[in-house]
């Protein structure tokens, strides 16, 4: 079985794959988090694994188990994510899914933070997150021959996706409408366009296992 495993069109090949929320502290029991359920980074994970790569999956506190296969590296917060990445390089391609904290608590508190009887709320303060993407795209040296990148938007998709895939000088942007009227945050299907060198291409609505395996059959087409 694990021979059977392993082979396919991206033996050998080594992909990393960021997935699911981040969670960022506010004290030791409370954090600032987001719906992501990590679903889609665990299908394409998947999808990497069936056609016969080595992945290494960096997942946040998701809400569906990592595929069988995979080297987990579980982390929490974004910076180690970012650690958890630069570790796991070299690699042929790298994907991230997750949905990274923009912002973490940069005055979280060492202990509980307590009510003190002045009805007074706390203040949170935020600092910027590193952005792991444009870091990985933007490497000197042993950057991933292809490095993929999502874009979650509201509104103007594919201006804002294209727009971003410029300025963190990634190869591919899987671009997808994560407004409220969609019900792709949370759900599972997902309706995206692929934003390459060759411009946009729009995928029909499809379940995220079927956007999970187009998506890494191009990838095999990319890289092996
Ligand atoms: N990403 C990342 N590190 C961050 C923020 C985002 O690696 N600190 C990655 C995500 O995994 C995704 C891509 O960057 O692949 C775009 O994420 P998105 O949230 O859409 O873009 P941002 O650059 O954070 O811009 P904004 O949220 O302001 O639209
Ligand atoms: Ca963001």
């Amino acid at each position: 079985v694990e021979q059977a495993l392993s082979d396919g069109p991206l033996k050998g090949k080594h992909v990393v794959v960021t997935s699911g929320p981040t969670h960022e502290p506010i004290d030791p029991v409370r954090y600032i988090a987001n719906r992501s359920s990590g679903a889609q980074g665990t299908a394409i994970a998947a999808a990497l694994v069936a056609l016969g790569a080595r992945v290494t999956f960096v997942t946040g506190p998701a809400s569906v188990p990592p595929p069988f296969g995979v080297d987990v590296l579980s982390v929490e917060t974004a910076r180690q994510m970012r650690d958890a990445v630069m570790n796991a390089l070299p690699a042929d391609a790298a994907v991230f899914a997750a949905a990274v904290a923009d912002w973490r608590v940069s005055n979280a508190a060492g202990q509980k933070m307590k009510k003190d009887g002045s009805g007074q709320a706390p203040a949170l303060e935020f600092a910027e997150n590193p952005d792991i993407l444009a870091s990985v795209s933007q490497l000197a040296k042993g950057r991933p021959s292809l490095v993929v990148g999502f874009a979650a938007e509201t509104n103007d998709v594919v201006a804002n996706a294209t727009a971003k895939r410029a300025r963190k000088g990634c190869d591919w942007i899987v671009a997808n409408d994560v407004s409220e009227a969609t019900g792709i945050m949370g759900g599972s299907e997902n309706e995206v366009t692929l934003i390459s060198d060759q411009g946009a291409e729009q995928w029909p609505r499809l379940g995220k296992e079927d956007v999970a395996r187009r998506l890494a059959e191009r990838i095999s087409a990319e890289i092996a």
